[in-house]
């Protein structure tokens, strides 16, 4: 693993930026895997800057990780909506090559299948990931058992505390998500884990550095060949770097 360690989340961000756009222009149909949440906000920041600079990314194919079960692609807190804000609206991209998982398909199942599909025929050529503080990826929580595909999840406890920060009343925070699994996640080519503030060093130490657990869904990362580690100084804390 490629670890680096930035003094602000914003340098992290442009240096994120710089490693999609090296992907984005060195092929043909690049198929970038995107992530949500406040982490990835500067790495979008900084992508938009270097499409304003010249940037061409007619040609990129985009696969979310995952969305709210209930949250119609309209609702201001659906992944759909926070894409749009912070990155797809800014930088022109065509929607028809943008894909996330429909939380209110009728049926789940086959909205997992489908999904499932979109990614078999857009592999992925760099995954960007956000980690949750229990130690999440995607929302692959922790579990006795990590789940390979395209899922619905329960979400833990944990994780409805922290998202209820988006949401004005506890009561409408989602308790499901739909989410890629971890074999589509180990699949993509490159992969690049990225995490921000004191309140993440404990998790980044027990996933890179303390044995490959379950119950820690990104530990599960040690395994793959091209993880490139982007880290402010605060969250690398504990690595003893
Ligand atoms: C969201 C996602 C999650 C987040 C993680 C960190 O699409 O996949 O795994 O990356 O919950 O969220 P923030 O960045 O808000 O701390």
């Amino acid at each position: 693993m490629n670890i680096r360690v930035f003094r602000t989340p914003s340098d992290a961000g442009i240096y994120a930026a710089s490693m999609l756009e090296r992907v984005i222009t060195s092929s043909e149909r690049p198929v970038i895997g995107l992530a949500t949440g406040e982490t990835v906000i500067p790495v979008y920041d900084a992508l938009v800057n270097f499409v304003r600079c010249g940037l061409n990314v007619s040609h990129v194919t985009t696969i979310n990780l995952d969305e709210y079960v209930g949250l119609a692609p309209d609702h201001p807190q659906s992944y759909h909506q926070f894409m749009d804000e912070h990155l797809f609206s800014r930088i022109g991209i065509r929607m028809q090559s943008t894909h996330l998982p429909n939380g209110v398909a009728p049926d789940l199942a086959a909205e997992c299948e489908r999904y499932n599909e979109v990614i078999r025929n857009h592999p992925i050529d760099m995954q960007v990931l956000g980690i949750g503080v229990n130690g999440h990826i995607g929302f692959n929580e922790p579990s006795h058992a990590l789940i390979t595909g395209t899922h619905v999840v329960n979400l833990t406890p944990e994780t409805i505390a922290m998202n209820a920060r988006f949401f004005s009343r506890k009561e409408d925070v989602p308790r499901q998500a739909i989410t890629m699994g971890i074999q589509s996640i180990l699949q993509a080519k490159q992969i690049m884990l990225l995490a921000f503030g004191e309140h993440k060093a404990d998790i980044i130490y027990r996933a890179l550095k303390d044995g490959i657990r379950t119950d820690v869904p990104a530990s599960i990362l040690q395994l793959h060949k091209d993880v490139t580690v982007i880290l402010d100084r605060q969250s690398a804390a504990r690595l003893g770097l």
